[in-house]
């Protein structure tokens, strides 16, 4: 499988309980690489940009809202299959969903406070990368 890199936030709910080497920890046990690491806090307009694909839906209020609320880590990780692994280190949206192990299921509060936010597809991420980090912040 190609070398690639996904997107990663850890989100309001994580930071707020102080859980971002934890959360950090499982993508390093799982074989990812973080290759770019920040924490910032979002305005509510970034937070309706970066989620601008779900701004027909119920919950997109509450969604970006959320994400404005506090601080979040955005990180770039790399490795082999990184959008399908981060994506099984992650777990399921919904935590009542997710596989025992996996950060949701250990760390997730509720669909919508879910403590992790990772790319969907390769084309995706190439995007959300570009969204938060320049090329010169990234160091593999
Ligand atoms: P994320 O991977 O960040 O992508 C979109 C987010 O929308 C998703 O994780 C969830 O946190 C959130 N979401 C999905 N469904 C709901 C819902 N029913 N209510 C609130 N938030 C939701």
């Amino acid at each position: 499988m190609a070398i690639e890199r996904t997107l990663s936030i850890i989100k309001p709910d994580a930071t707020r309980r102080n859980l971002t080497g934890k959360i950090a920890a499982k993508f390093e046990e799982a074989g990812l690489r973080i290759v770019a690491s920040k924490r910032i806090q979002l305005t509510l307009a970034q937070a309706q940009q970066f989620y601008a694909v779900h701004s027909a839906r119920p919950f997109f209020g509450e969604l970006t809202e959320f994400m404005a609320s506090g601080p979040v880590v955005v990180q770039v990780l790399e490795g082999e299959g990184a959008v399908l692994k981060n994506r099984e280190v992650m777990g399921a949206t919904n935590p009542k969903d997710a596989a025992p192990g996996t950060v949701r299921a250990e760390f997730a509060e509720s669909v919508g406070e879910n403590s992790v936010h990772g790319s969907d597809a390769p084309e995706t991420a190439a995007e959300e990368i570009a969204f938060f980090f320049s090329g010169l912040e990234l160091v593999g």
